[in-house]
């Protein structure tokens, strides 16, 4: 599908005026991380191989650079990501909002900047299709990140491997997971990186996925407390719309991204980082022998 086949919301030049106003007029535009909520969760998944116990998968999504989150702000995220622990990073996209062309200069130089010792991977969202996929496919090649939209690549640590796949954005129905189960290795885990959480529906009747990480909800930008989850359930996130799911035999993970919608309003519902640390599910036995 072509970028200019895909309908775009009206009105977005005049939202993203009155938008940039406001993010620049915010009295707390500046990034600290006591703000960010730095969510780090195990995941056991079946059959992995030992070179990845413990390995930790850094994730950002849902960055919406240009509404609410600047790019000093994003540029001070990235310091702070640098000096955290992990071996990969992915991010899960809806990257700009509602403007692309006075952010992506800014959006190359920050993500450019993130390092990985073992690379950084990606998928779009449907933000980032509304503004134009190929710039922002532009800004990965030039920051080193993998662009896996429909796509696999294996992960290797000595004899172990993983698939990590990619979706594109199902909401513009750019994705295409025929095409990623074609190049799976069924002998190892899947890790799926799909930017609508609610697309757990179609990849979990493969059988073929163990985890997959999404954002887009932002996590309703406010969760009940004690309940642990949220009324607020836009497209593609009614079912699974913030934190960890079981469904069928797969692990869905929905982030809180970093960004909000238009209304700047997060109660009990900060911004997230997620840390993924992979476990192989045999350890406990291990432990007790
Ligand atoms: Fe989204």
């Amino acid at each position: 599908m072509k970028d200019e086949d895909i309908e775009r919301p009206q009105a977005m030049k005049i939202r993203q005026g009155i938008q940039d106003a406001m993010t620049y007029t915010l009295p707390d535009k500046t990034f600290n991380p006591k703000n960010i909520d730095l969510v780090e969760i195990d995941i056991e998944l079946d059959n992995l191989g030992w070179d990845f116990h413990n390995y930790r998968i850094l994730n950002l999504t849902d960055i919406h650079l240009g509404q609410w989150v600047n790019p000093d702000y994003l540029s001070d995220l990235v310091d702070y990501v640098n000096t955290l622990n992990y071996d990969l990073i992915t991010l899960t996209g809806d990257y700009v909002s509602y403007n692309m062309e006075d952010y992506d200069i800014a959006l190359k130089n920050s993500l450019k900047r993130l390092n990985a010792k073992d690379g950084k991977y990606g998928v779009l969202g449907n933000h980032d299709h509304w503004m134009g996929s190929e710039i922002i496919r532009d800004i990965f090649k030039e920051s080193d990140i993998v662009d896996l939209s429909n796509d696999v690549v294996t992960l290797t640590i000595n004899e172990s491997k993983v698939n990590l796949a990619g979706v594109d954005s199902s909401t513009v129905c750019a994705d295409n997971l025929d095409k990623v189960l074609a190049k799976l290795d069924d002998d190892y885990p899947t890790i799926l990186l799909a930017h609508e959480p609610d697309f757990a529906r179609e990849s979990s009747q493969t059988g073929k996925i163990d985890l997959q990480i999404s954002g887009h909800s932002h996590g309703g930008q406010f969760i009940i407390p004690k309940v642990e989850t949220t009324p607020f359930r836009g497209p593609n996130s009614v079912k699974y719309p913030v934190g960890l799911y079981k469904v069928k035999d797969m692990i869905q993970y929905t982030s809180k991204g970093l960004g909000t919608n238009s209304f700047r309003v997060r109660i009990n519902c900060k911004p997230e980082i997620t840390i993924i640390t992979l476990k192989n599910k045999e350890r406990k036995r291990i432990e007790i022998e």
